[in-house]
Order: C-alpha cells, then sequence, then structure tokens
C-alpha cells in the first residue's frame, strides 16, 4: 500500500504538534503550582530526559520499522508470538478514549474565546461562577462547541498525512508560538518575571514526596503523547533514512521549551494581577480570565490570542489522538480514509456527550460511581493505566523482543557511544518506572 509521506520538517512538527497540547499550556502550569514549583519543575525535567526521550525514540522507531498501523508494527516486528503481540498496538485505542474529554475541553476553549471578546470576569469569584455555570448546567453552549470541535478534527482527519495532518500542524504550530512568543515577551517586561522565575526554578524541596515523582513521571508521558501510538503512528509516515533521533529531540524539546515558556508568562500575569499560581485545574479558566480582566482592553486582546493558542495546541494533539486508530481501520479493514475518520469522529463525539453531561447537575448522579464521574473516570483510566502500559509494553517491545541487531543497526549510527544507555535505560529504567506509576497511579502502592 502507498503511503503519503510527511515532509522532514513536517514531521517534526506534526509529533511537536501532537506532544504540544492542554497538557503544556493548562495542565503543566497548575500541577507545578499544585507541587509547590521549582523543585517539581526539576523532577519532570528530569524525567523527560531519563525515560521521556528514551521512550520517545522507542516509539518513533517501532513506527519506522514497522511502516504500518500500531497493530500491524507489533504484528511484523515480533519475531515469535505474532498473534499475541499484535495486542500491543491496540494501545492506540487510549488516544480515542483521550478524546472523549479532550473534545470537550476544547469545546471550552472555543467558547473562552467568544466570550473574551466581550466582557470579562472582573473577579476571580466571578470568573468561577461564570465557569461553574457553563460546567455544570449549561448542556447547548457545550454541545454547540463540541460539536464543532467534532467537525474540525474530523474534517482535517479525512484530508489524510499530507493535505490534513501536515498540512494544519505547519499553520498552527507556528502561530501558536508566535502567539506565546509575543505573550511571553511581554511578561518579561512586568515586575513579578522575577517573582514567576524564581517560583518555577528555585526548588523547595519539602513539596516533593513520591507521590509528586509519580505526577511528574505520568505527566512526562501525557505531555510527550507517548504511550498511545500516536507518535508511532506518525513515525510510520517518516521518510526513509530520517535521523529519529534529532526528530525526536526537536519534539522533547519543543514541547518542554513551550510548557516553561507558558508557565512563566501566566504565573507572571497571575502575579501581577491575579491572586498567585496554586489553583488547581481552573487556573486558565477561572484565575487567568479575572487576571486578564485587571489588564484592561489588553487583557481582552491577550485573552482572545490565548484561548487561540490554546486551541491550536488542542486541535493539533486531537488528530494525532484518533489518527492511529483511524490508520488501523484503513490498513486491517480497507476502509476508506473517509469512513474510517467519521466512524472514529462519531465514537469519540457520541461518547465525548456522555462526558459532558456526566458533569451537568441534574444528570451527574446517573453518571458517577465511586465519586467520580464519567468525565473523570475517563481521564483517570487513560492517565493512570493506559498510557504508562502502553510504554511498559513499548519498551520491553524494543528493549527485549525485537532483535537487537536489528535496532542496534538503525539506532547506532545515531545515538553513537549512548547506543547503550539508551538501550538500558528501555530494558530496565523505563519498565520499572511505568510500572511504579502504575501501579501508585491506580492506588495500589
Ligand atoms: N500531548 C498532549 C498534551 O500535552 O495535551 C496530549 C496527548 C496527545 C496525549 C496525543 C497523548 C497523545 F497521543
Amino acid at each position: 500500500m502507498k503511503i503519503a509521506r510527511f515532509s522532514r520538517i513536517g514531521f517534526i512538527l506534526a509529533a511537536a504538534g501532537s506532544a504540544v497540547g492542554l497538557g503544556n499550556i493548562w495542565k503543566f502550569p497548575y500541577i507545578a503550582g499544585e507541587y509547590g514549583g521549582g523543585a517539581f519543575v526539576l523532577v519532570y525535567l528530569f524525567t523527560v530526559l531519563l525515560i521521556g526521550f528514551s521512550i520517545m525514540i522507542a516509539e518513533m522507531l517501532i513506527g519506522y520499522m514497522g511502516r504500518r498501523d500500531t497493530v500491524t508494527s507489533f504484528e511484523l516486528l515480533a519475531p515469535t508470538n505474532k498473534s499475541l503481540w499484535k495486542y500491543g498496538g491496540f494501545q492506540g485505542l487510549a488516544g480515542l478514549f483521550i478524546m472523549i474529554f479532550y473534545s470537550v475541553v476544547i469545546g471550552w476553549i472555543f467558547h473562552y474565546i467568544v466570550t473574551s471578546l466581550s466582557v470579562l470576569p472582573a473577579t476571580v469569584k466571578e470568573a468561577e461562577a461564570t465557569f461553574n455555570t457553563m460546567l455544570h448546567t449549561d448542556i447547548v453552549t457545550q454541545l454547540f462547541y463540541h460539536t464543532l470541535a467534532f467537525i474540525w478534527i474530523t474534517y482535517v482527519l479525512t484530508k489524510g498525512i499530507k493535505g490534513g495532518i501536515e498540512k494544519m500542524n505547519m499553520i498552527l504550530m507556528p502561530a501558536l508560538m508566535l502567539i506565546l512568543a509575543g505573550m511571553f515577551a511581554y511578561a518579561t517586561t512586568l515586575d513579578t518575571f522575577s517573582q514567576a522565575f524564581n517560583f518555577m526554578f528555585s526548588p523547595d524541596w519539602s513539596k516533593i514526596d513520591s507521590n509528586a515523582f509519580v505526577v511528574a513521571v505520568g505527566h512526562a508521558f501525557f505531555t510527550l503523547s507517548l504511550g498511545m501510538g500516536a507518535i508511532m503512528t506518525y513515525a510510520a509516515s517518516l521518510e526513509k533514512n530520517s535521523n529519529i533521533v534529532k526528530a525526536a529531540f526537536w519534539v522533547v524539546f519543543l514541547d518542554t521549551t513551550i510548557a516553561i515558556v507558558a508557565g512563566l508568562m501566566l504565573f507572571t500575569f497571575l502575579y501581577q494581577y491575579g491572586a498567585g499560581p496554586a489553583k488547581g485545574p481552573g487556573l486558565v479558566f477561572i484565575s487567568l480570565p479575572a487576571a486578564f480582566y485587571e489588564m484592561g482592553i489588553i487583557g481582552n486582546i491577550f485573552a482572545v490570542l490565548f484561548f487561540l493558542a490554546l486551541a491550536f495546541a488542542g486541535l493539533t494533539s486531537s488528530v494525532s489522538l484518533v489518527e492511529p486508530m483511524v490508520q488501523y481501520f484503513i490498513d486491517r479493514f480497507s476502509w476508506s480514509r473517509l469512513k474510517a475518520s467519521i466512524m472514529m469522529g462519531l465514537f469519540f463525539y457520541l461518547i465525548g456527550i456522555i462526558a459532558l453531561l456526566s458533569n451537568i447537575d441534574t444528570y451527574s448522579e446517573y453518571l458517577t460511581w465511586g465519586g467520580k464521574n464519567f468525565f473523570d473516570w475517563v481521564d483517570y483510566v487513560t492517565a493512570a493505566i493506559m498510557l504508562p502500559l502502553g510504554g511498559f509494553i513499548m519498551a520491553v517491545f524494543v528493549g527485549f523482543v525485537i532483535d537487537k541487531s536489528k535496532v542496534e543497526s538503525i539506532m547506532k549510527p545515531q545515538l553513537g557511544f549512548a547506543f547503550e544507555t539508551w538501550y538500558f535505560s528501555l530494558r530496565y529504567i523505563t519498565p520499572i518506572a511505568m510500572f511504579v506509576v502504575m501501579l501508585s497511579l491506580m492506588g495500589v502502592l
């Protein structure tokens, strides 16, 4: 079968587009805030380098060697027990599951772009009330924007690797970087920038416990889009003789830089105009709009630009979350791209409606079990079980199952003396870390 190939820069931007998402701009700043800033940031950077980077290379390698959808790639590359190993490729399902709530959140962002054009909430209290009213009572608005997200994402997927995914990333990623760079430059001129800088980089080790470590590893995985076949699927469309290590480096570098730039900028604004950093998941939807209000008219402009950037980040990640299963149905069941994209789109869209309703007051009691509503359950199961499990399987697969000489022939020329370190990390450090993270996120440890 003829597969469209990414251009070199197209691949890096698409993989970076996958990695840079709501995780960087929405999640990273608030968990860094919760765990006291600096020390957490250092632990996170350390895990990104030690575990994230090596799994990123491994995931790209499986895609690059297999050249097919995730399931077929596992099947082709396993020297024995093929019918068992192919199940390793079903980690692609995690992406579809993540989309169930990711698309709803993108819907909120669309809504915030529109409301930022008019009046911003004057206080944090008011902002909180606005957000909660939308979340817990307003089905129509959420459904409208969730539908818009579904249409956009599905449309891009129907256009394929070149004309859809690569094209969107080539436009939205530079736009996102430009917006963030502009707002960051403004933040550096404010008095509180140094305060934000200290918060992000001077470690307060008292806030770090084993839980912070687990959260850091889990987040490193989520933010780098690892463990669910997104990067693997993109890498199946890499040109022959591509340098995997270089591409992986760029993706990790861009993802980390953007998370840190976003964090520094948000904390500067929150120190200068708002209530300070530690504000939980509502940080960008509650504290930030109130801080923008204090800036006057420039705050409105910033609010629109900020939520636009957040939407761009979310959309480029979304297509990568769905593409593995789209590719699977194209490859294994000979579905047309159009059919596969629409079916996968409908899957996350329709179940996404249940996730949306589970936040609505009148329905939540029917959609809540064991203290978590459906929305939170999907988040929990994907982040605590599916992604670490996917990471574990991939590390073991490349470290122990694929013939070492094959791995070596591709990776040694690229990694040089670092090859053995990478291989060791894949065999021993990463699987153990993944296992510990999974058990402790599941509450077993
Ligand atoms: N990396 C994305 C983020 O930080 O928001 C989320 C994500 C995208 C996770 C794609 C996994 C994935 F395969």
